[in-house]
């Protein structure tokens, strides 16, 4: 019983990673053309749209949507969620 619970431990921390690692190349990947962790591009940096974003995820991503205000760009919903998720917690 204890090293099934050790597993299991062990795997969700490894696809926990997994998944930030997958975010950051996404976001550079989707977005790093105009944006970078803390340096002003054609948009904000990563950690300034973190700090005025901590706890509005929706926000957020409304704020993303080149469907409004924001540039035009390619990326599934799906990964923009993610990336979106991925920045905040910069
Ligand atoms: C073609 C350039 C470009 C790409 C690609 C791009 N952005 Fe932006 N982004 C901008 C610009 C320019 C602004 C500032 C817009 C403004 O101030 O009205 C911005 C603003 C934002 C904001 C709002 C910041 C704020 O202070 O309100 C968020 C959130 C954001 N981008 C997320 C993303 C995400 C996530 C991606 C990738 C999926 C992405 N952007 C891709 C150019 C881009």
């Amino acid at each position: 019983m204890k090293t099934l619970l050790a597993s299991i431990v062990v795997a969700v921390g490894v696809l926990g990673s997994g998944a930030a690692i997958a975010s950051a190349d996404l976001a550079n990947a989707n977005c790093g053309k105009c944006h970078e962790m803390d340096k002003k591009k054609k948009g904000p940096s990563y950690k300034a749209i973190a700090a005025k974003y901590k706890g509005r995820e929706a926000d957020a991503l409304k704020a993303a949507d080149p469907k409004a205000d924001h540039p035009e760009f390619k990326a599934k919903d799906e990964d923009v969620r993610a990336i979106v998720k991925w920045i905040l917690a910069q």
